[in-house]
């Protein structure tokens, strides 16, 4: 799967941005501020529909502006689409393939791509929110319809939230929740631990390879080996902390409270790995989600990394740049070209980056 070329028109500070990619590496080159982030942010939110930076879209629209649109053509299978977004500040956004309107779920998963950015380094340091963003984000690549299943829980999440806030709650409405939660939720903590079971054997393999023979091993906080089991597990938490829960005035038990544990050498990493231990671990990670990411749709997805070159070590980056065979396509964006050695700038096509506008090189 490739991006052939792409056209941002007030996206945040990418006024008219308009480019055909023509080798199979882009290296985009700016100074901090200029938009580089912003440009793999664009086609990221052309693929999953969502951004690591926000949730609002409107920021999106350029400060001066009152709508964004962010255009794509791509060949998948041997076939061109053109995608497009929409947005104009008070309506919804309008999603097209071809020029023919289509939904966020026939839209999501089009284009299929994986993010790589310095944030994700911080993943092991962030929030069980960090940790459940980027697998609920790596899930929906390979499977768009979780998307759905997730928005489906959180609105009964918040029903279920107002209604513990209430003067006096209705308990029978209260049960009526907590049934449609547990059976929401336990669907939800089912794919999550599928996929981190998958995924983590992909990682393990890797994070050997870079780290001389350590053990990685990712867990999710949830136990239950299937489906009825967590769903059972579910309800007769629910019921056990339904007083707390009256107490707290808010949900305390579900998906949305889970965590995703990763040990080296079966140590806590987000407790004892050392930063150098922890790069290594997150590396294996995005390189795995990309391995199975190509493995499930039978196409290599397209590789967007944001500023990590920069993050890593020779050992690192070497491994890095060795596990994207040429055809992977890869948008990589940098401060200067001082990391790449010559054999590497030979093949890219380099891009400068300046106010949000892509000038000659
Ligand atoms: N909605 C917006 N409208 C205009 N400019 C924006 C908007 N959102 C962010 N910016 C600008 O984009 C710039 C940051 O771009 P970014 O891509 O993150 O930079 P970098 O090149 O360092 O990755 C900042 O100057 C910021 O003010
Ligand atoms: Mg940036």
């Amino acid at each position: 799967m490739k991006i052939l070329s792409f056209e941002l028109k007030n996206f945040r500070n990418c006024i008219s941005v308009n480019k055909s990619l023509v080798a199979d590496k882009t290296l985009i080159i700016g100074k901090n501020g200029q938009g580089k982030t912003n440009i793999l942010e664009a086609l990221y939110f052309l693929s999953a529909l969502k951004s690591p930076r926000t949730s609002n879209i409107k920021e999106f629209i350029n400060f001066n502006e009152q709508s964004f649109q962010i255009k794509a053509d791509i060949i998948k299978n041997d076939v061109v689409s053109t995608l497009e977004v929409n947005y104009v500040l008070g309506e919804s956004k309008k999603l097209s393939v071809n020029g023919i309107k289509v939904s966020a779920k026939e839209f999501r998963g089009f284009l299929k791509t994986v993010l790589f950015s310095s944030n994700d380094l911080m993943l092991l340091r962030g929030s069980p929110q960090d940790r459940r963003d980027w697998l609920d984000r790596a899930i929906v690549q390979i499977y768009p319809a979780y998307d759905e299943r997730l928005t489906k829980y959180e609105r009964i999440r918040l029903q279920k939230n107002r209604l513990l806030k209430e003067e006096f709650i209705d308990r029978e409405l209260l049960n009526v929740y907590n049934e449609q939660l547990a059976i929401s939720g336990a669907n939800i903590i089912h794919i999550r631990k599928k996929y981190l079971n998958e995924i983590s054997k992909i990682a393990s393999k890797k994070h050997s390879a870079i780290s001389s023979s350590e053990i990685l091993t990712i867990d999710y906080n949830y136990s239950g080996e299937n489906v009825e089991t967590i769903l059972e597990s579910l309800k007769s938490e629910l019921q056990q902390r339904q007083a707390e829960e009256m107490a707290r005035k808010q949900s305390c038990v579900g998906p949305h409270r889970d965590d995703i544990l990763f040990y080296i050498n079966s140590n806590d990493a987000s407790k004892y790995a050392s930063q150098g231990q922890q790069r290594t671990l997150i590396l294996a990670l995005k390189l795995a989600e990309l391995d199975m990411l190509q493995d499930k749709t039978g196409e290599p997805p397209v590789l967007l990394l944001d500023d990590v070159l920069a993050e890593l070590d020779d050992l690192r980056q070497n491994f890095l740049l060795k596990s994207i065979n040429s055809d992977i396509q890869t948008i990589l964006t940098s401060v200067d070209t001082l990391l790449f050695d010559e054999v590497f700038l030979s093949k890219v096509d380099l891009l400068r980056v300046q106010d949000g506008a892509i000038i000659e090189k």
